[in-house]
């Protein structure tokens, strides 16, 4: 089963753990970087330990939840090898690994609800890179 890495920081914690729950349910290899309570903390701290996961090759796609979402995909975005898509709708999901083969997604757990975080999350994890040569082109330019 595909392994992936999530994480979050206070503000993603609750959305984070009915997240894993969701996964796990279903039988995704998690790696979970933390946090593990509602207590504060930094969130590029666990930005960099998911992206580093999924750029080390130790999982195929990474998770991370912060308040609103932002804080981390600016996290993840700086980080050389990391394409993190901030999503609250199911057609960016698609449209995210399609086109950007993204590999690391973000929610913000005090913007969207459990129910359609998951959804998100499936479309996220299930839908592959379309591969066409303009993608593929395009993705390429974004490394510089
Ligand atoms: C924490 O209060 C909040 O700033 C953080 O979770 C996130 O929303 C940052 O972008």
């Amino acid at each position: 089963m595909m392994k992936v890495a999530i994480g979050c920081d206070h503000g993603g914690f609750e959305l984070k753990e009915q997240v894993v729950k969701h996964l796990a349910d279903q039988g995704y290899e998690l790696t979970d970087v933390g946090c593990n309570s509602l207590d504060s903390v930094d969130y590029p701290v666990y930005a960099k330990k998911v992206c580093d996961l999924v750029n080390n090759g130790d999982v195929e796609l990474g998770i991370l939840i912060c308040g609103t979402g932002i804080g981390m995909s600016m996290a993840a975005n700086k980080i050389k090898g990391i394409r993190a898509a901030l999503l609250s709708d199911c057609f960016s999901a698609e449209k995210t690994r399609e086109h950007n083969n993204a590999n690391v997604m973000c929610l913000g757990g005090r913007v969207i609800g459990p129910e359609l975080a998951f959804r998100i999350v499936d479309t996220f994890l299930t839908t592959p890179f379309s591969n066409a040569e303009r993608h593929q082109r395009r993705v390429n330019m974004l490394e510089g």
